[in-house]
């Protein structure tokens, strides 16, 4: 059996992501299984470079082929922001909640109302041999928060084909239309095709 490490200490993101990735013959780290490497800063200005630099840190820290996600809502009325500020969009430390008013507030009477967020999934085989994977979803932000469950934006991005907030549809589901769901599935893609040749 390959081994691959996924390059995160969120217990809630490994299991999604292991979830979506079952089926392949391969063990699943986490870096949770490393608590002496910390995690990488996102410093990064691209989701690309941030889920690069992820992957790649913890491949040379470990030496097990490893892979990493970067997300951001993409808002065409504020140019593209928040993207890849996403998780920092209010400030340094600031909470999902502050996050989603500040985005509310600037959206105050605007009317293109359109975002979408994407993924980039980037797994690092080894130094020389690194692929990228994008996984995206469209829709429109809400006026106000609708629903409770999900986390970050959730609440104020609506899904048009089934007219609700991600935070109103079942995580069940929204694993498998969401984002992440599509960039991971891209990557299992792949892994089909050279899981014989991973370690
Ligand atoms: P990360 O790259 O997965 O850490 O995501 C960066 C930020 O994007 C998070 O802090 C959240 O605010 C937001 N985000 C990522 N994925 C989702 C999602 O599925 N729903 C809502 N917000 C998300």
């Amino acid at each position: 059996m390959t081994r691959i490490l996924i390059a995160t200490k969120n217990p809630d993101k490994f299991r999604e992501i292991s979830e979506l990735l079952e089926g392949y013959s391969i063990e699943f780290l986490s870096l949770l299984d490393f608590p002496e490497i910390p995690g990488a800063d996102e410093k990064g200005l691209t989701l690309i470079e941030n889920s690069r630099e992820k992957a790649l840190d913890a491949f040379k820290k470990t030496g097990i082929p490893s892979v990493a996600d970067d997300t951001g809502l993409v808002v065409d009325a504020l140019h593209g922001m928040p993207g890849v500020f996403s998780a920092r969009f209010a400030g340094e430390n600031a909470t999902y909640r502050d996050n989603r008013e500040k985005l509310l507030k600037l959206m105050e009477g605007v009317t293109d109302r359109r975002a979408r967020f994407v993924t980039v999934v980037t797994f690092v085989k080894n130094e020389d041999e690194i692929y990228s994977f994008e996984g995206e979803v469209e829709g429109f932000i809400t006026t106000e928060e609708r629903g409770s469950q999900g986390f970050g934006y959730d609440s104020i991005f609506l899904y048009p084909q089934l007219g609700l907030t991600f935070a109103e549809i079942p995580i069940e589901i929204k694993n498998k239309i969401s984002h992440r769901a599509r960039a991971f599935r891209e990557f299992g893609r792949f892994l089909e095709l050279h899981e014989s040749g991973i370690s």
